[in-house]
């Protein structure tokens, strides 16, 4: 299947990343009573709500086979071709997996063909430069594909043709998700190869450039470098990283 990726890079993603329950209360409001839900590019299951019935959708089976056995039933498929018919769901879900997508576009009118709501959960790119973990240790981050492949907010506007509204999505300084900017007040976390493979872009990053980063900012937090610059972050409650609850078509 197309997009199977994650068959390399998710391999070890459920050891690290979670549902963070304050971001998973503002998707599930976001979802009202929908009854029927698609969630695409489902991966290992994070935020599917409990009570409706779900089906999860996701090319890659390294990512699949790492659901709970409880969890949802899942399809091996890709968000541009979905197997199910036109408004087949109440909404459909798709969290943090649109860079991952070869087509975006297609993938977008899918959700719109087969659910009358759409909620994602994204990244808005131009944040990307001013993370201090690409900024200073990873800048070759923004070159990557998928960050070049993210759309931002006004093109995904365009993209859904409705008025979908789009509303940050803050980051609280204990966030147990594990994704890229997860630990923005907790440096010590990325020097961690396990944090790291959790997160497509140090899977995505030449071999070199990742150990590289990952020395230096060794070396700043040893020395003070990184408290100097960064510290005033450790006493934040939660920050606005770009992370975007977009949500579109009719209400539940
Ligand atoms: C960062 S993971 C997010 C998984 C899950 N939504 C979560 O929040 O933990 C991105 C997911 O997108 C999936 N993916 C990649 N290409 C895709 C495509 N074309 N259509 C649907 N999902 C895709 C990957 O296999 C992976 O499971």
């Amino acid at each position: 299947v197309t997009g199977a990726r994650y068959d390399t890079i998710g391999q070890t993603y459920s050891a690290t990343r979670r549902t963070d329950p304050r971001i998973a209360e503002q998707l599930h409001a976001a979802l009202g009573d929908a009854r029927r839900i698609v969630n695409v590019g489902a991966g290992t299951g994070s935020y599917e709500p409990a009570g409706p019935k779900v089906v999860a959708v996701d090319p890659s089976m390294a990512m699949l086979q790492q659901r709970r056995p409880d969890a949802a039933p899942c399809v091996q498929g890709i968000a541009e071709a979905l197997p199910f018919r036109d408004l087949a769901f109440d909404a459909a879900l798709a969290v943090l997996t649109l860079h991952h997508w070869n087509d975006v576009a297609s993938g977008i009118a899918e959700l719109r063909r087969v659910a009358s709501r759409q909620v994602l959960l994204t990244l808005e790119p131009s944040f990307t430069n001013d993370l201090w973990l690409v900024r200073d240790y990873f800048p070759e981050v923004v070159d990557l594909p998928t960050e070049r492949r993210l759309p931002d907010t006004e093109t995904l506007r365009e993209l859904f043709a409705t008025n979908a509204t789009v509303t940050p999505v803050l980051i609280p300084a204990d966030c147990i998700d594990g994704f890229a900017g997860c630990y923005w007040n907790r440096p010590e976390a990325y020097l961690d190869t396990a944090i790291q493979d959790g997160m497509s872009m140090f899977a995505q990053l030449d071999r070199d450039l990742r150990r590289c980063g990952t020395e230096q900012l060794r070396a700043d937090l040893a020395s003070g470098r990184w408290d100097e610059k960064y510290g005033a972050l450790r006493k934040l409650e939660q920050v606005d990283l770009g992370y975007r609850l977009l949500v579109s078509g009719e209400v539940c």
